[in-house]
């Protein structure tokens, strides 16, 4: 594979964000950055990565400026000076090395208290006060009987309060010179939950229809889009998977699908980012089209694979029975985005094995062997 025969080396350009290739990293939580404060040895995991040649890095996902958005005080913030300035250095290293870098604003909602044990006194973040019902999922027994209590409902204050948040720690992040905004919209998260029925029981102007459904995620992305101006694009991780219960799905047919996708765009959302345990699985029966070729079809926005590239087995399932080995199904990538079926891949733990990885792959090399207590364990 070189350069000039691979869709994957193709460029793309989103609102003023130029990509020299299709690569994305994705976005992978580190617990690096002590106090919420990203050090030089952040900023020297990212340049890595950007010295590598990937065309786009998401960063782990950031903390924003909300009281209850993450439990875990490693987690980058997007707020406050220390951090602020902590960020501009990754961002300036990140593009001395001639990358781009957005980062992904992160709200975990319904699931504090799953990173860190925290005061059972404080109230997270539920649509409906629900935690989601256990399905399949990684969680231990202790920890999902421990969440699973309802708690108060989010009031419209508390809405109003983290629309707002989204949106000041979005601006923060673009005038830290940051290249366009992510936002974790997946994964049983706050955005997620309001998404999907189980956990939005609501019947006022934020819930009781697919419509309704949507209704909070777009008010985040169009408060951002207005925090922001035009300029810089919004990328907007989705995902039918919840940790709560990985068989859950917030849209059964296509064209729910699109009521949820079309909102988004409407509200602001230039790229779909379809969090899927495998880039090329099937997203509905009848088709061979990939969740992210879905969403390209429905909406006719960007989008963004994941999931599995050049691994034989998913996340989950490598985390539930340990290891995964090698599999080269870079010819599948090739031909999925040769064909236009979606535009960009993100790669997430081959990116932690191979700093190197789009360079490696420009050049046809071997893929890397991903060895999770070697590569998760530590910032190299
Ligand atoms: C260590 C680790 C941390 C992760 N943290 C996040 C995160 O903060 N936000 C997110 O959206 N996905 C997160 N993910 C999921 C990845 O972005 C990606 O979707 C997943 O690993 C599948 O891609 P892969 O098969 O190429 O690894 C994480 C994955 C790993 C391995």
């Amino acid at each position: 594979m070189t350069n000039s025969d691979s869709a994957l080396f193709r460029p793309l350009q989103v609102r003023s964000l130029e990509l020299k290739n299709r690569l994305v990293m994705s976005p992978m939580t580190r617990s690096h950055s002590t106090g919420g404060v990203p050090g030089q040895d952040v900023a020297d995991y990212y340049r890595r990565r950007a010295e590598g040649g990937t065309g786009l890095i998401v960063t782990e996902g950031v903390t924003i400026d909300h009281p209850m958005s993450v439990d875990n005080d490693n987690v980058p913030t997007m707020y406050g000076e220390a951090a602020l300035a902590g960020w501009r250095k990754v961002v300036d290293d990140v593009h001395a090395a001639g990358g781009k870098i957005v980062p992904q604003l992160w709200h975990v909602g319904p699931l504090w208290g799953a990173m860190k044990r925290v005061d059972p006194a404080l109230k997270p973040m539920r649509p409906s006060g629900r935690w989601g019902t256990p399905g399949v999922t990684s969680y231990p027994d202790k920890l999902v009987a421990r969440q699973l209590p309802d708690t108060e409902p989010m009031t419209e204050q508390d809405i109003q309060d983290v629309i707002a948040a989204f949106a000041r720690s979005a601006k923060a992040a673009k005038e830290v010179g940051f290249d366009g905004i992510a936002l974790h919209g997946g994964h049983g998260y706050l955005l997620d939950s309001f998404m999907w029925a189980d956990t939005n029981r609501r019947d006022d102007a934020w819930g009781g229809t697919i419509e309704k459904r949507a209704a909070f995620p777009a008010a985040v992305v169009r408060a951002i889009r207005e925090a922001i101006g035009d300029e810089l694009p919004i990328i907007y991780r989705f995902s039918q998977h919840k940790q709560q219960d990985f068989t859950a799905k917030i849209a059964e047919t296509p064209e729910d699908l699109g009521i949820l996708l079309n909102a988004l765009v409407d509200a602001g959302v230039d790229v779909l980012d379809a969090s899927i345990r495998r880039f090329d699985l099937p997203a509905f029966e009848g088709s061979d089209l990939s969740l992210a070729g879905w969403a390209k079809e429905l909406t006719g926005a960007v989008s963004m694979a994941v999931g599995s590239f050049g691994l034989g087995k998913s996340l989950r399932d490598s985390r539930a029975e340990g290891g995964s080995p090698v599999v080269d199904n870079r010819d599948e990538l090739e031909r999925r985005l040769g064909s236009d079926e979606f535009d960009l891949i993100a790669v997430g733990r081959l990116h932690l094995a191979d700093p190197a990885l789009a360079e490696t792959l420009r050049l046809g090399g071997d893929l890397p062997a991903f060895d999770r207590a070697a590569h998760e364990g530590s910032l190299t």
